[in-house]
Formats: C-alpha cells, structure tokens, sequence
C-alpha cells in the first residue's frame, strides 16, 4: 500500500499542530502535498488522509457501509453520550437519524420562524446605543435561547435558567483548545485535585443531565399531545420495529442537538455580522434588499432573498464553523485519488481546504458573495454542513436561523465594528470560531422604509426558480448528486 505523502515530523508535533491551529497546519500541508494528503496523530493510530477534491469527496461521502464506513466519533461521547447520533454508527446510526429528522422538516420549521425572529428582538433589545459588545455573545445568546424553546418549548422558567447555565459554561469550557487536548490524550481525563478541570466539567454535566431527565419524566407523566416541540415530537415517534426512544436516547439526543445547534449556529452568525460590517459595500446590498420588504416580511420571503442567501453561502465558505467531515475509516480496500487505501484508514474530508481551492473559488481569501450568484456549486465543492449519511440534521433549521436573525438584527440597528482590523479564524474546541472577541456598537436604531422604497439593482437579483433555495445549490459539475 503506499498512502499520499504527508509531513515528516513525529506524530506527537503533528497532533500538536493540529490541536494548536488545524487550518494552518493542513493549509502548509495542501500547498507542500496537494489535494490527497495523509497525516498521522499518534504513533500506533492508523493514518488519517485529509481529502480536498471535489471526485474524491464524492466518493467518500455516497459510499457510506460499503467500503468506507462512517464510524461513531468518540471524541464527542465525554459530552453526548453513546447513544448520540454523533456517536454511534451502522443500522442503529440509520434509526436515529430517522427518529430525529422529521422535526427539522416542514410544518416544523415554520414553527421556529416566529421563535428565531421574537428571540433575536428580545436579545438585541437589551444592548444599548454606544455601549460596546462582544457581538458573539449576543449571537450565543439568541443561538441558545432558539435551541432551548425549538427542543423544550421553553427558554424562561427555573428548570431551564438552571439548564442555559449549565450548558452555556460546558459549550463554553468545551471550546477551550485545553479540552481538545483532554479529549486527543484519554490519559488526562481524570481528576486532578486542585487543576481538576475535568472534574468540574464532568459535574456541571451531571447537573445538567439531571435537569433533562427530570423534565423527560414529567413528560412521561403528564403527555401533552398538543406540544410541538423536538423533546415531545421525539418522544412519540417510533422506529421501524414499534419501538420509542429510551431515557437514555433521548438525553443524548437532546444533548446533541443543544451541543450541535448552538455553538455553530452562533459562531456563522457572528462571522456574518464581521464581514457586513466589514464591507460596506456588502451592507448596503443586503439593506437595498431587505429595505425593499417593507414592515414586518413575511419569514418565508426573507428566507428566499438571493443577496442574503449568497452573504451566509459566503460567511460559511471563508471560514467554515467545522474544518472538516465526520471522520470515514476504509472497510475494503479502494482507491482514492490515485491510491489504494488498506481497511483501517481514516478518510477525512476537508471542508476548509475544499472551500479554499483557487479553482472553484478565484481569490478565496477574499469575501465575495457575488460568486454565489454568478455561479452554481456541487455539494462536493461547497459542503458546509458536511454531506452523505452523516449530513448535517440541523441544516434548513441553522440556514433558517442566520437568515431570519440577520435580517432582524440589520433591520432595526445601525452597528459598527470597535475595531476594522482583520479577524482570524481558530480553533474552539472541536469547531472553528474567531480567534479574538469581534466588538460592535449599536450607533443607533433604524427605522425601516416602506414596501419597494428601495429596490436592489436588478444584476443581484437573478431568477433561482419556484424551488426551496439551499446554501448550496445541488447542480454537480463533477458527477452525480447526493
Ligand atoms: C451553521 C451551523 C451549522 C454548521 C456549519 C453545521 C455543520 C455540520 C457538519 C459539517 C456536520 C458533519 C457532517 C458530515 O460529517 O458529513 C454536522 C453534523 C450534525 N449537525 Fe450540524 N451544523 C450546523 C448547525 C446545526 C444545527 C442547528 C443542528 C441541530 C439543531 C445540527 C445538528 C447536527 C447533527 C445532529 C449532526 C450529526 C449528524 C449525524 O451524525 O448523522 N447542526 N453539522
């Protein structure tokens, strides 16, 4: 077998840099190896080959349980549990996702329009004018508060204050670099007296966890058919077998959907924000647009505005919240990009670098949302949420989000950044996030125009059709569709 070349230093540098600062660890990688290259974590773990080609993405991603399997991520059961959907693999992978998806899909959607768009109002409207802040605290803030009232149909009362809490400190400690490296060294992951870092992570957890079931059985207790919310759709739904969901199922159900929901969401709202006010040429645009609906639009119309839909395309290209896919490990032998992988490889595909490559996204370091209106993307060039059998569940409900709040947030506040110099991206925790806090400043409140006041230019407005817009659009230039 010969793997694609890969850096030459110790595993242990490896696995350093990757924790320290993964997008330029792989950037250096691609620029010295290409697009297929492999690198290694651990001494005696298996080889880890990064993959950026759009064919080889493809083949990854539509070849789930054949001859590459989409294992359980264990790095995630310290926080989920094992009965998580991000944790578990194979048939009982497929029963959960499919006890898991129908509240993220039709009448269910709609529901949430109301929630993101009342819970941004009420979040925005507790900052003042002239007062610096730290904009991802705002977003955390509505991110939070949506997945709350979407998975309990709750944000206010003492049981879930108490649960906001306690996940808001674990997702926060959860971000550190430090946990990546409690998580890559299993060794650490004791009690160490007075550090006792993971000590105190665990215990949060457990509060936490006490405060889900003690709300799952009043559930059980007193059902109420009439709830709409994740936590009761989910506790009534049943498998092929006639089966529901354990306790157990639905705590780390219930826990990964707050974990994935959250944190992500909140993070691309932020960049979004970053770069609006950033660019003040994309500002003006996303206004003439959003200016041009009028008083109060209707959810479903903003969910469908081209400019805005290329902003968040744009904001999820440059710096994608996850770096890279699920991790894929080879069952049979197959060839990938030109190499014959052995069982036991482990395929990553790398959002990052596939959504920096010179020839689909000409200078890709620069912020462009015009691209995505002047050209359409394959789900292996522009994958964001990931793709195949372990595709993003959260997808229309965290593209519905972002929409909806930007539009809130921009229509009725004039913001500034503190500070114009440049943002990176970083690691934060197992994501991505900015690698310092971004200020903004409300400078006052905007009053929105009359209907058709202010219309976009026509060349902003191409025709996309009757259909459901994606971030991405499903046209593939290098092969089939998922
Ligand atoms: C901007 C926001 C988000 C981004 C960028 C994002 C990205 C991703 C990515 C890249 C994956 C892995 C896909 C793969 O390996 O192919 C994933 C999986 C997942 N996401 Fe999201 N996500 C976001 C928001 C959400 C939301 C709002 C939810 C739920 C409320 C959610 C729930 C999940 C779940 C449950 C999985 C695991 C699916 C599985 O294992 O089968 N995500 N997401």
């Amino acid at each position: 077998m010969k793997l694609p070349n890969g850096p030459q230093i110790p595993a242990l540098l490896q696995m350093v840099r990757w924790i320290a600062n993964p997008m330029s660890f792989i950037e250096a990688c691609a620029k010295s190896y290409g697009e297929i290259f492999t690198i290694r974590l651990e001494r005696n773990s298996p080889p880890m080959v990064i993959v950026s080609n759009p064919l080889a993405l493809q083949q990854i991603l539509t070849n789930d349980t054949k001859e590459l399997e989409a294992p359980g991520d264990r790095l995630f059961e310290f926080l989920l549990g094992k009965h998580s959907v991000i944790t578990i693999s194979g048939a009982e992978h497929q029963r959960q996702r499919q006890l898991l998806m129908p509240p993220f899909h039709g009448e269910s959607m709609r529901n949430y329009s109301q929630v993101i768009t009342d819970v941004t109002q009420k979040v925005i409207s507790q900052y003042e004018i002239g007062k610096p802040f730290n904009i991802r605290s705002a977003t955390q803030a509505i991110t939070m508060r949506v997945i709350m009232q979407a998975v309990f149909g709750l944000h206010e009362g003492t049981r879930a204050e108490k649960l906001q809490h306690f996940l808001g400190e674990i997702l926060e400690k959860a971000s550190s670099r430090l946990i990546v490296a409690f998580l890559f060294f299993p060794a650490l992951q004791r009690d160490f007296g007075p550090i006792n870092f993971w000590g105190k992570q665990m215990r949060r957890q457990q509060q936490a966890d006490q405060l889900i079931y003690e709300e799952i059985r009043e559930r059980r207790e007193e059902p109420d058919s009439s709830r709409t919310d994740i936590l009761s759709l989910l506790m009534a739904a049943r498998d092929e077998a006639g089966q529901p969901m354990t306790d157990e199922e639905l705590r780390d159900e219930l826990m990964t959907l707050l974990a994935a929901g959250h944190e992500t969401t909140a993070t691309a709202l932020a960049w979004a924000l970053y770069w609006i006010h950033k660019l003040p040429s994309v500002r003006q645009k996303l206004l003439q647009e959003l200016d041009s609906l009028g008083d109060d639009p209707d959810p479903s119309i903003i969910f469908k505005l081209p400019y805005l839909n290329a902003v968040c395309s744009e904001t999820l290209r440059i710096y994608p919240v996850a770096i890279a896919t699920f991790p894929r490990v080879v069952r049979t032998p197959i060839s990938l990009g030109g190499y014959e992988l052995e069982p036991g490889t482990v395929v990553l595909g790398s959002i990052y670098l596939t959504h920096q490559r010179e020839d689909i996204y000409p200078e890709p370091k620069q912020f462009k949302p015009e691209r995505f209106l002047e050209r359409q993307f394959s789900p292996y060039e522009y994958l964001p949420f990931g793709g195949g059998a372990k595709r993003c569940i959260g997808l229309a409900f965290a593209q519905l989000e972002m929409k909806l709040a930007l539009a809130k947030i921009l229509s009725s506040l004039e913001l500034e950044l503190v500070d114009n110099s440049e943002v990176r991206p970083r690691r934060r925790g197992l994501v991505t996030g900015p690698d310092r806090p971004i200020q903004m400043v409300i400078t006052r409140q905007r009053q929105v125009r009359s209907k058709g006041f202010a219309l976009i230019p026509q060349p902003l407005l191409p025709d996309l059709g009757e259909g459901e817009p994606e971030f991405q659009n499903p046209s593939p230039r290098y092969g089939r569709g998922i």
